[in-house]
């Protein structure tokens, strides 16, 4: 029995459990073609980040919000290479998980998987809250429409914790008091859940039961369709930030009266990382249908790249437009900025509203669709390694699906609905995902490089070992002739002059965090590019990693804290379980 923690999969063995060999562990059906998977990394991204948290990202970072977009679309771009690179290599169901177990050996990849329930699962339940906000409010101009009353009750329309939080915080939020005022209390306890939130989770789990055929080509039409209303809502909305002459948003004045692009400045920005991220990810959700699609090699990486180049020129847009047609002041607590925009008191096109509220539904179905799909095809694969348990890999025999883990992602999304809310969900999942990007993107530069071979996607080598370090020095001196005191601000720990602090709302460490993550960002930048300079490291993986890395600056301290105990709680299941069943090592080969 191999004892280590690192121990490795080889490439070979984990093609042939992937392959079609019925004792391989294979078994699902190969139907999905380059346009299907880049139709569901739309589907994948495209959803609550755009429809819902854009709201807040705007709101923190005003316009400059668009600058947050593309650095994240740069790191995400270079993390889909790396993605491609692996799926290429190894094109077999789990994603990032299977790829950290050929890199960085068992531990790794356990801890991987473990932070991608983040992503896919936890992830969902924002997507479930904010579906509900727009299908109830759907559901609201419908009945105005009709004249009938179709209105949920409020307080079976929010969750529990975020009303709860709200009325901590003394909200006047009408819908929030009415919630908390005329909830049904039944044995001291006030009913208070997302009925649609929960309601949407079971036809999704459903529908993923039943089958990734039938799931394909629901997932193809709610893309086509959600392209088309964002698109509606670009040349609309542009045109009418244009014709009624409220361009001047896009350099609002800031508190100290100053117009700017970024008038919380650069900081605000960045305090918009969770909302934005959020955005983007899902085009890595394309690499678990490794083992469904025709000709994975070729169509994987083509079909993330393209979804992510389709989604970012669209983010583009939809952030200019946005920013463009009302101030982003108004922002403040909106949770349907697209519809916003085309209110009365904004553009006032109630057409539009109407429109976009259908779409962000069928836009969040979508979401829901493709995450719920990923996660029990990751833990197929982490059933067939003996980290959890073998009833995990059991597929369906009339339908072909992971029905187990199916039905255990549903109820994984479904409980927590009953007690989390959408801040909580939102920052959590945007960190571990973060997490496993640069797991991933680490992960490329240590595997060994491959000779190129025909029809197989493959990084292009560009040697980083001096052009990784020069860029990182450009940054730097960047850096301090353009924010004056950026590095003397980075080592600054008293806080005397933040209200925050000074007023006991934030602690030490809360206040501390931001400086200690960019002490530990520009450390991290000197040591590997010392290693690009020992290694001649490939220079795309390596810019993938230091752009997550810089992402991840932008995480609080509570995001951390979370973050850190979800993943001690993994070990702790590791030790117990994973360590001792695994097959690599009871099996070593
Ligand atoms: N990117 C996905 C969304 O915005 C998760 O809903």
């Amino acid at each position: 029995m191999s004892n280590s923690l690192f121990r490795t999969k080889k490439i070979e063995n984990i093609l042939a459990e992937g392959s079609d060999d019925p004792h391989g562990g294979g078994g699902l059906k190969r139907v999905l073609t380059l346009r299907d998977l880049t139709f569901f990394g739309i589907a994948a991204i495209l959803g609550a980040g755009s429809f819902s948290s854009l709201g807040g990202a705007v709101f923190h970072g005003g316009p400059g919000v668009v600058i947050l977009f593309i650095i994240t679309a740069v790191a995400c771009g270079f993390t889909a290479f790396c993605y491609s690179e692996f799926a290429s290599r190894i094109p077999v169901a789990g994603s990032a998980y299977t790829y950290a177990y050929a890199s960085f050996g068992e531990l790794f990849a356990w801890i991987i998987g473990w932070a991608l329930i983040m992503e896919y699962s936890i992830g969902n339940i924002y997507v479930a809250f904010s579906w509900s906000d727009y299908f109830t409010s759907f559901l609201d101009k419908l009945g105005d429409t009709m004249h009938i009353n179709l209105h949920v009750p409020d307080y079976f329309s929010n969750s529990y914790s975020e009303v709860k939080h709200a009325i901590a915080d003394g909200s006047k939020d009408p819908e929030i008091l009415y919630a908390w005022n005329n909830a049904p209390v039944i044995a001291g306890v006030k009913m208070i859940l997302d009925i649609p939130a929960i309601v949407i989770n079971l036809l999704i789990t459903y529908l993923v039961f039943r089958g990734v055929k039938e799931s394909r080509n629901f997932s193809n039409i709610m893309v086509i369709l959600k392209l088309f209303v964002v698109a509606m809502i670009i040349v609309v909305g542009g045109y009418m930030v244009f014709s009624s002459g409220t361009t001047h948003n896009w350099l609002p004045e800031n508190d100290a009266g100053v117009k700017s692009f970024m008038p919380n400045g650069f900081g605000g920005v960045m305090a918009a990382v969770s909302g934005v991220f959020f955005a983007y990810i899902g085009f890595d959700a394309v690499s678990v249908l490794a083992e469904e699609s025709k000709n994975p090699q070729r169509d994987l990486p083509r079909g993330m790249i393209l979804s992510l180049v389709i989604c970012t020129i669209v983010y583009i847009l939809l952030t200019l437009v946005l920013t463009g047609a009302v101030n982003y002041r108004k922002f403040d607590g909106v949770g349907d900025p697209l519809a916003f925009i085309f209110e009365k008191d904004n553009l006032n096109v109630g057409w539009m509203q109407f429109f976009v509220s259908i779409a962000a539904v069928v836009a969040m179905t979508s979401v829901l669709l493709v995450f719920q799909m990923g996660q029990p095809r990751i833990w197929m694969s982490m059933s067939r390694d003996g980290l959890i348990p073998p009833v995990f890999q059991k597929i369906h025999p009339k339908f072909k699906t992971p029905s187990f883990s199916t039905i255990v992602t549903g109820l994984v999304v479904g409980v927590p609905i009953l007690f989390t809310d959408k801040t909580f969900v939102l920052d959590f999942t945007s960190i571990a995902t973060l997490f496993a990007f640069v797991l991933v993107c680490g992960g490329v530069l240590l595997i060994p490089r491959k000779e190129k071979q025909a029809g197989r996607f493959q990084i292009p080598y560009v040697n980083g070992q001096f052009i990784f370090p020069l860029i990182v020095l450009i940054s730097f001196v960047l850096a301090a002739v353009l924010y004056k005191g950026y590095f003397a601000g980075m080592f600054n720990f008293d806080f005397s002059n933040n209200p925050d602090y000074v007023s006991g709302k934030i602690t030490f460490m809360d206040a501390a965090t931001p400086n200690l993550s960019l002490i530990i960002f520009w450390l991290s930048a000197i040591a590997l590019s010392v290693l690009a300079f020992i290694k001649k490291y490939s220079l795309i993986p390596l810019m993938g990693l230091i752009t997550c890395m810089y992402l991840l600056t932008g995480m609080t301290k509570s995001n951390w804290a979370w973050f850190l105990s979800w993943l001690a709680i993994g070990l702790v299941v590791y030790f117990l379980y994973g360590y001792k069943k695994s097959r690599l090592a009871n099996n070593p080969s």
